[in-house]
């Protein structure tokens, strides 16, 4: 039997809600976290628990059919990739943050500056078409600690509930973009699983529309 493959996030903020969604869509999954794949009982699925930045190279590649990601992650890595559904949780967004204590003016005072981040590509692009150039530090996590060990003068990452910059004394003075959690398809879906993927879709808007 034909199943469809979806990617979820291994660890991390997506991982319950996806859970969650699929669950509110009538599909149990069967294993928990500890497995790195697992199957529903009750609809023709298999999860894979993916790192997010691995996720739109395995969509591209064809290697799952579908996925729940950031839409930050598609826009840094996967601009390629198309969008099913956005799903209305995991609303983040991406902001530069300075620390407290500098005075901060407009986008121009990022010139010349070294920004530490994970997501390079948004940064470039943001400052590019603002006609700013930076110097970039590409770290994978623990971004906000950055300016605090002399690393940058500034970071670029994920704000949620903001508690992180606060923590590190930073101030958030530019979003770059808002995101929130959304379906995404591999282009190499095939017509048998793409069947799949509507009826997915058709639980999911109703379970959406149920949230209101
Ligand atoms: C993420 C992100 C920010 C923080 C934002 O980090 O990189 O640092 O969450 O959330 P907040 O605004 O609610 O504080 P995470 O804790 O996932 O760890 P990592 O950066 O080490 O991957
Ligand atoms: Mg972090």
């Amino acid at each position: 039997m034909t199943k469809i493959r979806i990617a979820i996030q291994k660890s991390g903020r997506l991982n319950e809600e996806s859970l969650q969604i699929l669950k509110d869509c009538g599909i149990s999954i069967d294993n928990g976290k500890d497995q790195l794949k697992a199957s529903s009982r009750n609809f023709p699925m298999e999860v894979f628990y993916l790192r997010n930045g691995d996720i739109p190279q395995y969509l591209r590649d064809g290697v799952v059919d579908i996925a729940i990601i950031g839409e930050n992650v598609l826009i840094e890595k996967g601009e390629d990739i198309s969008i099913a559904e956005r799903l209305g949780f995991s609303k983040c967004k991406v902001s530069l943050a300075v620390p407290k204590s500098v005075k901060y003016n407009s986008i121009k005072d990022f010139e010349g500056k070294r920004i530490a981040t994970s997501y390079p590509n948004t940064v470039l692009n943001y400052l590019k078409d603002k006609g700013v150039k930076a110097d970039l530090h590409i770290i994978n996590g623990s971004v906000e600690i950055a300016p605090n060990i002399g690393l940058a003068d500034a970071i670029c990452d994920i704000v949620s509930s903001g508690s992180t910059l606060f923590k590190n004394n930073l101030k958030e003075v530019e979003v770059m973009l808002t995101s929130e959690a959304v379906l995404a398809v591999s282009p190499k879906i095939t017509v048998e699983r793409k069947e799949l993927l509507e009826k997915l879709q058709f639980r999911i808007q109703s379970v959406l529309r149920a949230r209101g």
